[in-house]
């Protein structure tokens, strides 16, 4: 069973899931080298429904491995495909409130995000606000990031999962 760690934008899944594993796999990192371009570039050149699809393709192949320690862009449970993929996997919701996240994401400039870079807060809040049901309904364990360190975030991962 492979562990996946989901939220939106700024959660940490990147961040704590290197905690979790020496051997993460990072699928913007991942998509970035096989498109060969940022991801911002990608959804200029070919839109968002074609990165979606190297999302998926990317997500099916990585979940083959029983061991993946895994951490999606946060747009990954927007597709029913990939919901399916995830059942069966432990699939570990890393919650925060928007303002918090949209606090981190603007001092992330290196990610460049293109649904941030793209959208005002009102609109990015509307996108933050319809994935909320998503994120819960594809979990199998949610954590609540709050004020903790990804150290905490972590921690509280094994100590709550199988
Ligand atoms: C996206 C999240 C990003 C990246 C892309 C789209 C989204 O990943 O995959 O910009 O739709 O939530 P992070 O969640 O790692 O920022």
């Amino acid at each position: 069973m492979a562990r996946v760690l989901i939220g939106f934008m700024g959660a940490g899944k990147s961040t704590v899931g290197r905690l979790l594993s020496d051997q993460l796999y990072d699928m913007d990192d991942m998509l970035v080298e096989r498109l060969g371009m940022p991801i911002k570039d990608y959804f200029a050149k070919e839109g968002e429904p074609a990165f979606r699809q190297q999302e998926t393709a990317l997500l099916e192949e990585l979940l083959a491995d029983p061991e993946a320690v895994i951490s999606p862009g946060g747009g990954v449970v927007l597709s029913p495909e990939n919901r399916q993929l995830l059942e069966g996997h432990e699939v570990i919701f890393l919650e925060l409130d928007f303002d918090s996240l949209y606090d981190r994401i603007s001092q992330d400039q290196g990610a460049e995000r293109p649904l941030f870079l793209n959208n005002s807060r009102e609109a990015f809040k509307a996108i933050f606000d319809s994935r909320q049901a998503i994120y819960k309904e594809a979990a199998s364990l949610t954590i609540q990031v709050g004020d903790k360190t990804p150290e905490q975030v972590a921690e509280a991962i094994l100590e709550n999962s199988h």
